[in-house]
């Protein structure tokens, strides 16, 4: 009894003296992630604003982040501005990426911020897009999802895996699965939608849902999707992290740390906020998904007028071949098998000698692009359905996403609370910097109206007409004078 006692006491005792210890280690944790990420922030590069940051440099590094509709601009501004002489070697692919080897012009890729460790950064305009944070993780459940379902044509994944080893060996090229995030998220939903076949095939279970974001026989429902650890990994969040240098394919070492503490303790987050809005207040542009005309017209007044006058735009390559291969090679092309993709390449490679072969302006850029993204537009709503097509019933739209409920979309919110902010300040960002260059385009204009044969003409005209008044005045003056005198005379 006094024994039994005396181990409770002993017991509660512990038990205190535990808790203590655990919360002391918490709090501990917590100045130390508070140092490391304060330590972080501060030595971070790029914080005092530039003063030429509207100049473009040498380098035009595009910071892509996933899902904000970069491959566009890619294939349909940069490709027609930048010969692939001059885009950086396997831009997209950390791993084989060596600035230093060649003397490039364009880099275009997922990889994040801390890039900047490995360019010139005295020579580097840095340019990026950002989109609605609910959108983008709306566009990346999908995205991953239908890339990883064009694998279902295999029976298997081990005959995934052997197909795979085969074509890589063959090609050499990047696709979708080298690049960071599709590396992890693909084979990720790869291996969930076999798992869901083979379990229905199993137990001849089939859909009763109508949602297609909550089909759990057929694909991983949304709310489980982003409730994944890998998710928060790599998906939420993931434009402040990717602009603050901190995703977890980062260069910076500390990167890491930094990342656990933040993801750890939220009130670290305002920290990677500040970073990011920097960096962006120094880019020379940053463009939004959702405003789609007025991006596109500034980044081709902005950074194409810039590039055209660095007179860099290519004459490039008269020889389908050349640009058939760097069209495989260096993009990110998607890799899939099937005959709509070979169709898609044709297409967009014989736009590019097309308008390369032409002397570039800004009008014309932005005739090329609104060519390009159409029929870019339409191969890959063409590759989407057929892929979809693989999961069916399940299928993604506007309107099914209208059926989402609520709850999942504030959670969406609430685990991108970086991002929504970052993308409000964007947005404002963006509307000052529009209207600036509304401005300016109004003043070229004028300018030109002043110079422009016709006014000038008038101009001579009006000056012309003064003088032979003038003229006629005075004669009429003369003549007057005369007559007096000989009156007087
Ligand atoms: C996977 O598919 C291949 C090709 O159909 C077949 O030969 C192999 O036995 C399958 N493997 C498994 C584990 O089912
Ligand atoms: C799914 O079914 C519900 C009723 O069961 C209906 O209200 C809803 O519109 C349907 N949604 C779709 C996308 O068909
Ligand atoms: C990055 O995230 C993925 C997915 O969660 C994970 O598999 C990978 O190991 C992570 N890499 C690093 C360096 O943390
Ligand atoms: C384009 O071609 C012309 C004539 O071949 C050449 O003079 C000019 O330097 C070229 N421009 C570029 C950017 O290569
Ligand atoms: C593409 O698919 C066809 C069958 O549709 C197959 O015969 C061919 O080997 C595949 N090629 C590659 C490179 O996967
Ligand atoms: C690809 O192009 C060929 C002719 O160029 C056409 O016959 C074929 O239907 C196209 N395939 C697809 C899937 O669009
Ligand atoms: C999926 O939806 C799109 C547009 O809403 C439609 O064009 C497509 O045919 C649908 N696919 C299937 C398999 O129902």
């Amino acid at each position: 009894m006094d024994c039994a006692l005396k181990c409770v006491a002993l017991l509660v005792l512990l038990g205190c003296a535990f808790s203590k210890i655990s919360a002391s280690l918490v709090k501990d944790d917590y100045e130390h992630c508070k140092n490391t990420v304060n330590k972080w922030a501060s030595s971070s590069p790029d914080l005092e604003v530039k003063e030429e940051k509207h100049r473009l440099r040498d380098l035009l590094f595009f910071l892509h982040v996933p899902r904000t509709g970069g491959r566009t601009y890619f294939h349909c501004f940069l490709r027609k501005l930048y010969s692939s002489s001059l885009e950086c070697p396997r831009s997209y692919d950390k791993l084989r990426f060596d600035p230093s080897k060649h003397n490039c012009r364009l880099l275009v890729t997922h990889d994040d911020y801390s890039m900047m460790s490995r360019l010139p950064a005295e020579k580097t305009s840095v340019v990026t897009i950002l989109r609605n944070p609910i959108d983008r993780v709306f566009s990346t459940y999908e995205f991953s999802i239908e890339v990883a379902a064009r694998f279902l044509v295999h029976p298997n994944l081990t005959s995934v895996a052997r197909m795979a080893g085969r074509l890589r060996s063959k090609q050499g090229g990047v696709s979708t699965l080298d690049i960071w995030p599709w590396k992890y998220l693909v084979p990720w939903m790869r291996e969930d939608l076999f798992a869901r076949r083979d379990a229905r095939e199993l137990q001849g279970l089939y859909s009763r849902s109508n949602d297609s974001y909550n089909m759990e026989d057929t694909v991983m429902p949304l709310h489980e999707y982003i409730n994944d650890p890998i998710a928060r990994d790599i998906i939420h969040n993931g434009a402040t992290f990717q602009i603050a240098g901190l995703t977890n394919n980062s260069y910076l070492a500390e990167a890491h740390e930094v990342r656990r503490c933040v993801l750890k303790h939220q009130t670290l987050g305002e920290y990677v906020l500040e970073v990011a809005k920097k960096r962006l207040d120094n880019m020379l542009y940053v463009g939004l998904t959702e405003d789609h005309r007025e991006s596109a017209t500034m980044f081709a007044n902005v950074v194409g007028a810039q590039v055209i006058s660095q007179k860099i735009a290519s004459n490039y390559s008269k020889n389908p071949e050349d640009n058939d291969i760097s069209e495989e090679s260096s993009s990110p092309e998607y890799h899939q098998n099937s005959s709509t993709d070979q169709n898609a390449s044709k297409i967009s490679a014989a736009q590019i000698i097309n308008a390369k072969n032409e002397h570039m302006t800004v009008g014309r850029l932005m005739e090329a692009y609104e060519t390009c993204i159409s029929s870019l537009r339409r191969t890959q709503k063409q590759r989407r359905t057929a892929s979809l097509k693989r999961i069916s019933p399940a299928n993604f739209s506007k309107e099914a996403r209208l059926d989402v409920p609520e709850v999942v979309l504030q959670q969406i919110k609430s685990l991108n609370i970086l991002d929504m902010e970052l993308y409000r300040y964007a947005q404002s960002s963006f509307s000052k910097q529009h209207k600036q260059m509304l401005r300016q385009l109004k003043l070229q204009e004028k300018d030109i109206k002043l110079d422009d044969p016709y006014s000038a003409a008038s101009r001579n005209f009006l000056l012309f007409a003064i003088s032979i008044i003038l003229l006629l005045l005075f004669i009429g003056l003369f003549v007057k004078r005369r007559r007096t005198l000989k009156l007087k005379l």
